[in-house]
């Protein structure tokens, strides 16, 4: 089997504080996964480890070489697009774009370069100085800086953070071409329902710790515990104490509980009329990615 990324006991320390707890995880050339954690986990600084900015403890290969020792094969068999916005704003998109491909000792790539453009939405901005795109443009313009040398390995840190819904539909399906030519994709972001859209496998980072890689089938099947949701929005109340080990997730007034069987509707409702609190709406919904992560977190 070959390997776009093995990562084996790799630890990341910040002074006393374990960043990174003895993660180990191998993604097979190809795949689509999805990197989940809740704000701080440690996806970040794995993948400042992957690209060779934070020191670390451990091994990591990507498409066969040590990051380390092979740093610059390493290098130019990935691309990254980092969390944080930054990019120089004294050039154009279409220089920025030539001065990353020299970087990467990428000649003549024209044709390749305006087919990122129009597929990134980007094409009206060639010419345009960087200082002049949008939020949105910016982090457009950062994936298209990590495509310019076409890496087999494409890291994603959470890439349609601010991306307006129109353009993130034509970004992903470029991704996702991109995946179906054989690049392989390890995509962090907090929106689940692009992780339950596009990855075929996940791998949960928590406290530092990586759980294990699961196909998405799996993952959505690991608890038997419940199959279906009951979203209730309450009319200034919060939900009985009876009910709490069943939250799964709470937005202001809005609870998703889980449904062990249809009883429990019955039984949940009925607590909520016998201490008089008021429902202003109610849904019952198939489990989805996000209510697995909660109740895999533990909420
Ligand atoms: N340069 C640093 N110095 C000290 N601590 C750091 C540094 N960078 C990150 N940390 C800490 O390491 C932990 C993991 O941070 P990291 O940025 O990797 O999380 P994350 O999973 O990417 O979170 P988010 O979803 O918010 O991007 C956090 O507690 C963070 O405060
Ligand atoms: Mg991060």
């Amino acid at each position: 089997m070959s390997y776009a990324l093995e990562i084996e006991n790799v630890s990341k320390k910040y002074k006393d504080f374990v960043a990174l707890d003895n993660i180990n995880f191998k993604i097979e050339q190809g795949d689509f996964v999805g990197l989940l954690g809740v704000n701080g986990a440690g996806k970040t600084s794995l993948i400042f480890s992957i690209a060779g900015i934070n020191k670390f403890s451990g091994k990591i290969r990507v498409m066969g070489y040590d990051v380390v020792k092979d740093e610059i094969k390493a290098k130019l068999s990935m691309g990254i697009v980092p969390q944080e916005v930054a990019i120089d704003s004294f050039l154009t998109v279409h220089q920025t774009l030539k001065i990353q491909s020299g970087l990467y000792h990428v000649q003549n790539n024209e044709k390749w370069i305006d087919e990122i453009l129009e597929r990134l939405s980007l094409t009206d901005k060639k010419n345009t100085n960087t200082r002049a795109l949008s939020g949105g443009m910016k982090r457009r313009l950062m994936v298209a800086q990590a495509l310019v040398h076409k890496p087999p390995l494409i890291i994603l840190d959470e890439p349609t953070a601010g991306v307006d819904v129109e353009i993130r539909k034509n970004f992903w399906e470029f991704i996702t071409d991109l995946n179906h030519q054989g690049h392989t994709i390890l995509l962090t972001t907090h929106y689940l329902e692009e992780v339950d859209k596009l990855c075929q496998k996940i791998i949960v980072l928590n406290k530092g710790k990586a759980g294990k890689q699961q196909t998405k089938h799996e993952f959505m099947n690991q608890s038997f515990s419940f199959d279906k949701t009951l979203q209730v929005t309450l009319v200034n109340a919060t939900v009985p104490n009876e009910l709490k080990q069943k939250v799964l997730n709470q937005q202001q007034n809005t609870y998703i509980l889980e449904l062990a069987s249809d009883d429990d509707i019955i039984n949940i409702l009925n607590l909520f009329r016998q201490q008089n609190i008021k429902i202003e709406n109610i849904e019952i919904n198939h489990k989805s990615l996000e209510d697995i992560f909660m109740q895999h977190l533990g909420r």
